[in-house]
């Protein structure tokens, strides 16, 4: 049988030292596969004008299974700046190379599991009645709807004049706004399709079907945002009542949400959201199970295959050049695993959760965030485990 391809985009900062070391777990792991590296991020930026070149869009079209790092980006003027000069007075403008690729390629569901290890230190406690200490077993997983709502970059200051008028004929707006000059107006809309809400529900309940979570939770704010979440909620109604009866539908709004987190985080199974609800609860619930290092997660677009997994955090780029890299692996090794479950290696992604676990529950070896010690280059030096020796770790458990 011929090896499967697998697309690695390493990007920027952490994103390389990050990337290398799951892919030795999933060598070691014994799963067999080629890996073809493409170009994202800032360098491309700078020398190219453009962060997400044409060759690597072909390449993630040819190849579907991408691995991916992290990318530094940078807010509009310190992008325009650090552009060679020859680019430079062009017109290029930059635009994050992730929430680019998210949209040319449709990948609507993210996916974002949040579950607790055993014996990690950062595990949230919280006080019991009887002022003893409980640690919430927390395994939650969020979907998010990562293509629309508010992210979908439909905004404007100083909106031209025809949707100035659209706006000036809703009532609200005219009594509530129409005092302001057009030039002080910054609008960013939220725009929630039935096709992708549709998608994202019926993601979220396949979910907890295939895994056995009892409930389904939406998390939006339908009371307020009535068209949005109203059609969200509506639409999970009935798709729970026709097609998952088995499987409870709960309804939370999200300010409530986050403050239930911290109070009985352990009732929750899958949940479900809107783009910006979905991302900051994910955040949220990563909170609680040991923050950047742990959280992982998978984006897909269910038509065309293509799948894209990556840790939720950055290019950490204050940790980018140390000799040694100090950043905590697991949260791309545990994307990795979610890219195995994706092509069906379900066995393979379990052998490595559990040497995983195996490593956390030991508590010999920890990396600095799980020593709670400031980062810096000598946390090598003083006990914490660098990401290779973490990786090491879970080779030896495997
Ligand atoms: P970040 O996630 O890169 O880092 C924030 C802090 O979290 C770090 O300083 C570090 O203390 C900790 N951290 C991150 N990853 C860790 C790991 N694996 N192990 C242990 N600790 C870890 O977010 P920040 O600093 O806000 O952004 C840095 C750059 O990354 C920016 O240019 C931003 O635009 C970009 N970014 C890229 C994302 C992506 O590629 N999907 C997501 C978030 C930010
Ligand atoms: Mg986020």
């Amino acid at each position: 049988m011929s090896k499967r391809t697998i697309l690695t985009l390493p990007g920027d900062g952490i994103g390389k030292a990050v990337l290398d070391a799951a892919i030795r777990v999933l060598e070691a792991a014994g799963f067999e596969a080629e890996y073809v590296q493409g170009d994202i991020g800032w360098e491309f930026w700078k020398h190219e004008g453009n962060p997400l070149p044409e060759r690597t869009l072909k390449l993630i079209e040819k190849h579907k299974i991408v691995l991916f790092g992290a990318i530094t980006s940078k807010p509009k003027d310190a992008a325009a700046e650090e552009l060679d000069p020859a680019l430079q007075g062009k017109g290029l403008v930059y635009s994050s190379p992730i929430v680019g690729l998210r949209q040319h390629f449709g990948l609507d569901i993210c996916m974002r599991p949040c579950h607790t290890y055993k014996g990690n230190p950062l595990n949230f406690v919280r006080r019991g009645a009887d002022g003893s200490m409980e640690e919430p077993k927390v395994d939650v997983v969020i979907f998010r709807q990562n293509t629309e709502g508010l992210y979908s970059g439909i905004e404007w200051s100083d909106p031209p004049q025809n949707v100035y008028d659209a706006f000036m004929s809703h009532p609200k707006f005219a009594k509530n706004f129409g005092e302001n000059p057009k030039e002080d107006l910054s609008i960013s809309s939220r725009i929630f399709t039935k096709k992708a809400t549709g998608r994202i529900l019926h993601a979220a309940f396949e979910h907890a079907r295939k895994y056995n979570y009892k409930s389904v939770t939406v998390c939006e704010k339908p009371n307020v945002l009535r068209e949005t979440s109203g059609m969200m909620y509506k639409m999970a109604k009935e798709m729970q009542k026709n097609e998952f009866p088995e499987i409870e539908l709960w309804n939370t709004n999200v300010d409530a949400q986050m403050m239930w987190l911290t109070k009985n985080p352990e009732n929750y199974g899958v949940i479900v959201a809107g783009n910006l609800f979905g991302d900051i609860i994910s955040d949220g619930f990563a909170g609680l199970i040991g923050g950047l290092g742990f959280a992982c997660s998978a984006q897909y677009n269910p038509d065309t295959g293509i799948g894209v997994f990556e840790p939720t955090h950055g290019s950490a780029p204050k940790y980018a050049d140390f000799p040694v890299s100090i950043v905590n692996p697991v949260a791309m090794i545990e994307s990795a695993c979610m890219m195995l479950d994706y092509i069906n290696e379900n066995d393979k992604a379990s052998k490595i959760r559990k040497a995983v676990a195996a490593v956390i529950a030991e508590g010999k070896v920890r990396t600095y965030d799980m020593l709670k010690m400031r980062g810096s280059a000598d946390v090598v030096n003083k006990g914490a485990a660098s990401t290779d020796e973490m990786a090491d770790a879970v080779i030896a458990k495997l």
